[in-house]
């Protein structure tokens, strides 16, 4: 069997939340990630979705080592990374990288396309110019774009062309995972779907990973082979993405399946949909983190965390319904 890029399991962030002024006292945690396990697959992509707050930045920003976990392993090509120093520590930072959903404030207004495309080769390479030069325009060329826009700074190009030249820059060096925060989010439907089919062929070509973050579950789907579904800093619900779409489990998950599809007038099918705000994650709801707003939610709920576990081939869940 073949070993995944990337393992996290029980991986947990806290943050801090102090009172301000000069006593500067804590007064409690924001508990943005806990209890999170998944695995991705050489040349797969892993969505990952869940509402605004519900700790996919987070998650990302652990994997990439931009912040501490509070526990957790994560392993990257079988060997744990946290803790890692020295050249173990460069290597999967050149192996792990990143495109974030604004490629405006992600990209150095001030830098020509070529520096940026060029800067990480720089940071952990020995290249020479001109082959830093020649694998800049091999890069652009694989993003679609041609060798000539070396020369030109970020704002004159188009939002999608700006995610182009990110997506460049996180494939020049030896990458073999990039974590896409929300990366079409921001773009104009039209170029959305450019992006996303570059990213597709993409990943063909060359057996990258993909961690692709998002919170519309419909686009998600479109662009992975697995789904992991957080709520309120946890992983609920994890599948194949097209089953996870045709059955989906966790009543969570099922509110953002009926989300994502085109309401009709002639549906007679119940619409089980989610009320209510997502509650903070400094006092999430004990037992089930989504009892206050599950529509299936009974007395148990409240009081027992329910586990995610296996209920069939590839397909875990956690909630008391598959107890
Ligand atoms: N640096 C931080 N300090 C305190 N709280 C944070 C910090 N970063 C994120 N959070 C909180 O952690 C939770 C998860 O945030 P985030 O990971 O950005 O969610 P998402 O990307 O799913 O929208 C939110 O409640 C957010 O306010
Ligand atoms: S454990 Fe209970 S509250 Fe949580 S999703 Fe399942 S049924 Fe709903
Ligand atoms: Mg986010």
């Amino acid at each position: 069997m073949t070993a995944p890029v990337l393992e996290v399991q029980g991986l947990k962030k806290y943050f801090p939340v102090s009172t301000g002024g000069l006593l500067h006292r804590r007064t409690g945690w924001v508990k943005a990630v806990e209890t999170v396990d998944f695995a991705i697959m050489p040349g797969e992509t892993l969505g990952l979705i869940g509402e605004s707050g519900c700790g996919k930045t987070t998650t990302a920003k652990l994997i990439l080592l931009q912040e501490k976990p509070t526990e957790g392993s994560i392993r990257f090509e079988g060997g744990e990374i946290l803790g890692l120093q020295g050249a173990a520590l460069m290597r999967y930072r050149r192996a792990v990288q990143v495109v974030f959903q604004d490629p405006y404030s992600s990209l150095s207004p001030r830098m020509r396309v070529r520096d940026i495309i060029a800067e990480p080769l720089e940071i952990h390479t020995k290249m020479s110019r001109a082959e830093i030069r020649e694998r800049v325009a091999e890069v652009l060329q694989l993003v679609g774009m041609q060798p000539d826009v070396a020369e030109l700074f970020p704002h004159e190009f188009s939002g999608g062309q700006r995610q182009r030249v990110a997506i460049a820059r996180a494939l020049v060096t030896d990458t073999r995972l990039i974590v896409l925060d929300e990366p079409v989010s921001a773009l104009d439907v039209s170029i959305r779907a450019q992006i996303m089919s570059q990213l597709e062929h993409l990943q063909a070509t060359l057996g990258v990973s993909y961690l692709f973050i998002g919170h519309d579950l419909a686009g998600v789907a479109h662009i992975s082979h697995r789904i992991a579904v957080m709520y309120l800093g946890q992983l609920v619900e994890l599948a194949d993405a097209v089953e996870l779409c045709a059955q989906p489990l966790h009543p969570y998950t099922q509110a953002l399946l009926i989300a994502a599809l085109p309401a009709h007038p002639d549906d007679k099918h119940e619409r089980l949909t989610i009320s209510g705000e997502i509650p903070s994650a400094l006092a999430p709801p004990p037992g089930c983190r989504f009892h206050t707003r599950c529509p299936r939610a009974m007395p148990r709920c409240s009081q027992e965390v329910p586990i995610r576990k296996e209920v069939s081939r590839n397909h875990s869940v956690a909630c008391h319904l598959y107890d």
